[in-house]
């Protein structure tokens, strides 16, 4: 397509010196000012070469390129996973009832059939480096294909207006060796170990009790909230907050402490439990690993 508008562009800059040249001179080259022949020429390189460039493209475009980047058929890939778009995180589940947010891991080299879907207002599932963007749209299923052909962390991002967070509704994408997603795999399937230090059991405590519950699974405890992310393996997340804040014991207290400060809008409400619970808290899932 380059190539095709690169020969446009210097035939239409070709035809604007060559009249800036024979500005003084009437008609045009090689037939004067035979009336019928100019008004083919116009009508030749002015209507008819442009539609047939254009209608080309396009078939080309429809053949190829969406045709590349179209919905998975079924059973070319080797793996489904399910991401459900939240105001604003994302939600992502896989067949053997691995739950994560926002950070999505993938086999390298695999392709992988992702499923987008919306909990509330369309979103819009784009990375870049991976394919096409395609729209979570609620109350449909869209689907894409995920192909990684090279290990590393891919940036994702919403493409879709959605609302005041909008922007701050990044997430990542892993590819990682088949090894090392199998083991993130099977340790991402298992519920939550049971908090170790003082501290953490307290935190525990406080989360199960005063609201975080209410919105927050941390599976083989009874939390099971699904307003917000699900957390049972929080801390082997890097960042929290949908790619927001990186994820340090300081930075999730600020964000659980203020939520609103930290993202006016979101759904979490500072819940007011003052600095000691906080801090139980942070204990308790820096531990969720
Ligand atoms: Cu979700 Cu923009």
């Amino acid at each position: 397509m380059l190539v095709v508008a690169s020969i446009v562009f210097l035939g239409a800059v070709g035809m604007l010196v060559m009249g800036w040249v024979r500005r003084d001179r009437p008609g045009l080259p090689f037939v004067g000012e035979n009336e019928t022949a100019n008004t083919f020429l116009v009508v030749l390189f002015g209507m008819g070469i442009p539609i047939a460039i254009l209608v080309a493209l396009f078939v080309i475009s429809d053949l190829v390129l969406l045709k590349e980047t179209d919905a998975p058929d079924a059973g070319s890939t080797a793996m489904t996973v399910t991401v459900v778009g939240h105001q604003w995180f994302w939600e992502a589940s896989y067949e053997g009832g691995a739950e994560t947010a926002n950070e999505i891991h993938i086999p390298v080299r695999t392709p992988v059939e992702l499923v987008a879907r919306s909990a509330d207002v369309i979103h819009s599932f784009w990375v870049p480096e991976l394919n096409r963007k395609i729209d979570m749209i609620p109350g449909q299923a869209n689907s894409i294909e995920l192909y990684a052909e090279r290990p590393g962390v891919f940036r994702g991002q919403c493409a879709e207006f959605c609302g005041l967070q909008h922007a701050h509704m990044a997430f990542r994408v892993y590819a990682e060796p088949r090894r090392r997603f199998d083991s993130w795999l099977a340790s991402s399937e298992r519920p939550a170990a049971d908090p170790q230090s003082t501290q953490a059991k307290q935190g525990q405590r406080y989360f199960l009790e005063d609201g975080c519950a209410a919105c927050h699974t941390i599976a083989g405890t009874q939390a099971e909230g699904t307003v917000g992310p699900n957390l049972t393996h929080l801390a082997g997340r890097d960042t929290i907050a949908a790619d927001t804040l990186p994820n340090t014991p300081e930075d999730l207290f600020r964000w659980i402490q203020n939520p609103q400060s930290v993202k006016p809008g979101t759904k979490m409400p500072g819940l007011g439990l003052g600095a000691k619970k906080y801090h139980a808290i942070v204990a308790y899932l820096t531990e969720l690993r």
